[in-house]
């Protein structure tokens, strides 16, 4: 027989305590939204917002666990021919995901059970979007479940990745190593137990009660196993990242944390306004350098989940009269929008979003707010535009478009690093 590529462990463990934990009967209540499958956010990030889903659009997701990608991806394309192929090693993680998708009544998905890494040999054929949230870092070599995800990415396609963060683990670390002293020569029953009593009796300043909450509230055995028991695990800083995915694989990484978006990742965001001088330096620095120095601020990045394409200019484009400009996220209306971003002379516009704890700070340019007021999430830059010239106080000396593009770049990059404005091709209305 074959020597698995996978650790015996590691399939055990999904075996047993399948991924997130589910109840398949919870598909008659609600709809799990995973935050790197919607629609379009896959199509502003690796189609240039072009890609309209009709035309046999093939997904892979890769280590789908019990199913909250695959049956949101599924969800959205079920009246298109798109087809989703869910791999996954564990039998018991794809049983819960078939029964999700049946009480649905979703077709479009087809079920493997394999291992990523043999993939290449599956003759699965090629996808043009990959899902594989959770996975590649529970791999001996997780650089050979790239190069197995790579092997059947269409050159114009795109791939949704999670990996650990390892700054915002930091503490989890250290509990794993408390752990692992604490459980050895035990069985998995046992190390449950231990692991429950210790995290119910925490010092005070142990650094993992210290960041309380950001671990999460998930404390059924599956999670605890998950996070504080696995067989193998590693996390990656932002430079490892840059220099596994850019540098050693030549892809483009649009970073998007979960509700957050890059904000996390910006220093000039995450920094208090106070550090002028270190401010000043931030233009200086590289995106990999600015990123990485977020993380470092900010601290909570426990995982780093983004969009890889080969294409560098896989992202809609801002600055293209043919696209349109659209609300994601949060109920923000372009009237309201526009009452907010009024030009102020030398005043930002500062906005405050409570639940994200963000700051976003924008210089609105004279005619920002009459743009945010005929954004509809159909109308074209163009059309747009042509609205803002037709306002009795443009009539005169009606900017271009080129002018109305940099007028409104400030605020369209504060909306955007959060996620909350994306951009389509009119092909796609
Ligand atoms: C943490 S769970 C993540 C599940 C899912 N991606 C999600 O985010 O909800 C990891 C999943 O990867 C699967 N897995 C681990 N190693 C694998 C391998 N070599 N090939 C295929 N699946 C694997 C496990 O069975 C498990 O279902």
């Amino acid at each position: 027989m074959n020597t698995p590529n996978y650790l015996p462990q590691v399939k055990e463990q999904y075996e047993h305590l399948p991924y997130p934990p589910c109840e398949p009967k919870d598909e008659h209540n609600r709809l799990i939204r995973t935050w790197l499958d919607s629609l379009p956010m896959i199509n502003h990030y690796c189609f240039q917002g072009k890609e309209g889903f009709k035309n046999r659009f093939r997904i892979l997701v890769a280590g789908g666990g019990t199913g909250d990608a695959t049956i949101f991806l599924s969800e959205q394309l079920k009246d298109t021919n798109a087809e989703i192929v869910h791999l996954d090693l564990s039998s018991s993680s794809i049983a819960l995901a078939k029964e999700r998708a049946a009480i649905r009544k979703l077709t479009n998905i087809h079920w493997v059970q394999q291992s990523i890494l043999d993939i290449p040999q599956l003759e699965l054929g090629q996808f043009d979007y990959i899902n594989c949230i959770g996975v590649l870092h529970h791999l001996v070599d997780p650089d050979a479940g790239m190069n197995a995800l790579l092997s059947v990415l269409k050159p114009q396609g795109g791939i949704g990745l999670m990996v650990y963060g390892q700054i915002g683990r930091t503490a989890i670390y250290q509990m794993q190593s408390l752990l692992q002293l604490a459980n050895q020569g035990c069985n998995e029953a046992d190390k449950l137990l231990h692991a429950k009593e210790i995290l119910a009796a925490l010092p005070a300043l142990n650094w993992y009660k210290l960041a309380g909450d950001d671990y999460g509230d998930d404390q059924s055995d599956a999670a605890i196993y998950d996070s504080l028991l696995h067989s193998q695990d590693r996390a990656y800083t932002v430079p490892q990242l840059y220099e596994w995915l850019a540098d050693g694989h030549g892809l483009t990484i649009a970073l998007s944390d979960v509700n957050r978006g890059r904000f996390p990742y910006l220093p000039e965001m995450t920094l208090g306004r106070e550090a002028h001088k270190v401010r000043h330096l931030l233009k200086e620095r590289s995106e990999r350098d600015r990123y990485a120095m977020s993380e470092l601020l900010i601290g909570d990045l426990t995982r780093h989940i983004m969009y890889l394409t080969h294409r560098a200019d896989a992202k809609a484009p801002y600055g293209d009269p043919e696209y349109i400009p659209f609300f994601v996220h949060d109920p923000f209306c372009g009237r309201a929008l526009g009452e907010l971003f009024v030009q102020k002379g030398d005043e930002p516009t500062v906005l405050h979003h409570q639940e994200l704890g963000a700051m976003l700070v924008a210089y609105p340019g004279k005619y920002s707010s009459k743009i945010f007021t005929h954004i509809d999430g159909q109308r074209t830059f163009q059309e747009i535009f042509e609205l803002v010239r037709a306002e009795p106080e443009c009539r005169n000396a009606p900017p271009d478009n080129e002018q109305l593009f940099a007028d409104f770049r400030q605020p369209f990059d504060a909306l955007n690093s959060i996620e909350r404005i994306l951009l389509r091709h009119l092909s796609c209305r």
